[in-house]
């Protein structure tokens, strides 16, 4: 593709990137916030939505075992290791409209583009739109690229939401066959390479006046979930010190969670999600359901840091006599993206803006999951203010197109390697 007819794609494909966020923003389960979780009628719709999508961009598309939208687009050496060009389209809670999905876009915008181009493919070229990263649902992360890179298996399919809905009746309910979820599990060799485009999540690149910077690792990080138990109990009749009051006890827990959290400035710690049983104002609240998310680039101390706040927790429980649970329900370790593919993104960067920066990424990605089948990079857009997971998330249309350039160009040197 010359640089001409490259530099004309940009202006339209940033449009439809806009636009195609802003249409998967309409489908939520709830009419007055964003959410799309994890093997409901939502996911459904969406990715019905994203394989016309690849199908009008020239890919195969279809709807794996694990639920994730996947489209290849042949080359005539089939065989070869494929480009992976991926995000996620599964969402928070009150979203914003580009957590992953602008990833997901932007590569099926990127395969249109290198089809249109008529370039002769050395690979072949995937994209992958996961539907499941944020783990929301299910209170583990990355179930979808979990499924396909082997970071989770059939074991994890007894794990259950808030309603005690287990993933595999989920997936039943769903439509899909829990027995066969192996099957969406691809092998080591078949990609050569991962690359994925991403909101930052942070304010670094609007600090340095840039729409785009390129990732050389992520973080890692533990989910779970801290169950305090405690004793139910009339609020005006039990006496202060008899009292074993579970929503005390997780109030101290949340504190000793942020306290080992602020002990290091390379961990972050937070309880995002709290449910008191029976919650009512004239009820000694007698068990209490946290969430725990704790992160680090640092294997090492992340470990470390779970273990002092079991200790913590520990201590908290035998003071107030409680039972203090802390379950990890998913614990993946931190990546490095690969030098090469740094290059690579370096180089486009510095082509399309002038100019290349490095950031570690706080936040997951899928990235982590397919790291363990192939090379990783990935590419950051600027987000205003730095703000995600909330509805004010927001990009212009000039960033995304910056984040398409460089990610079309990243894949046409990889394709003139080859
Ligand atoms: C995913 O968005 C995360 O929580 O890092
Ligand atoms: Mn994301
Ligand atoms: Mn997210």
């Amino acid at each position: 593709m010359s640089v001409e007819r490259f530099s004309n794609e940009t202006g339209p494909a940033a449009a439809r990137i806009m636009a195609r966020c802003a249409e998967l923003r309409a489908i939520s389960a709830d009419p007055n916030a964003y959410e799309r979780l994890y093997l409901t009628p939502q996911h459904c719709a969406a990715a019905e939505r994203i394989i016309g999508w690849m199908a009008d961009a020239g890919l195969a598309a279809r709807m794996d075992a694990a639920g994730n939208v996947i489209g290849r687009l042949e080359a005539p050496d089939s065989k070869a290791p494929a480009l992976l060009l991926a995000s996620h389209f599964d969402t928070v809670r009150d979203a914003g409209a580009y957590d992953g999905q602008l990833g997901v876009i932007t590569a099926i915008e990127t395969v249109a583009a290198l089809s249109r181009s008529g370039a002769k493919l050395p690979f072949p070229i995937e994209v992958h739109a996961y539907a499941d990263e944020e783990g929301t649902r299910f209170y583990t992360m990355l179930l979808g690229s979990g499924f396909v890179s082997g970071l989770e298996g059939p074991e994890t399919l007894i794990k259950s939401d808030a309603e005690g809905v287990s993933i595999a009746e989920a997936m039943r309910r769903f439509g899909l066959d829990p027995g066969r979820v192996g099957e969406a599990r691809r092998k080591p060799g078949e990609f050569r390479a991962y690359l994925e485009v991403h909101i930052e999540q942070g304010p670094v690149l609007e600090a340095e006046d840039l729409a785009v910077g390129t990732v050389t690792g992520i973080a890692g990080q533990i989910r779970g979930t801290v169950r305090v138990t405690g004793l139910a109990g009339h609020a005006g009749t039990v006496p202060m010190p008899m009292r074993r009051d579970a929503l005390a006890g997780a109030a101290a827990a949340i504190l000793a969670v942020e306290a080992v959290g602020r002990s290091d400035p390379d961990l972050v710690a937070t309880i995002g999600e709290i449910k008191a049983e029976p919650g009512a104002s004239n009820v000694i609240a007698g068990a209490v359901q946290l969430t725990l998310d704790l992160r680090s680039t640092d294997d090492a101390k992340r470990g470390a840091a779970l273990t002092e706040i079991r200790m913590r927790l520990a201590d908290i429980a035998s003071e107030r006599n409680l039972a203090v649970e802390l379950v990890v329900a998913s614990d993946t370790p931190a990546v490095d993206c690969d030098p090469k593919l740094i290059a690579a993104i370096d180089a486009a960067s510095q082509t399309i803006q002038g100019r290349s920066i490095h950031l570690v990424s706080g936040a997951g990605h899928d990235a982590i999951a397919l790291g363990r089948l192939c090379p990783v990079g990935m590419i950051f857009v600027r987000c205003k203010g730095g703000v995600s997971h909330n509805p004010a998330e927001s990009i212009t249309e000039a960033d995304a197109g910056a984040g398409f350039a460089i990610l079309t160009r990243t894949a046409l040197s990889l394709i003139e390697q080859a």
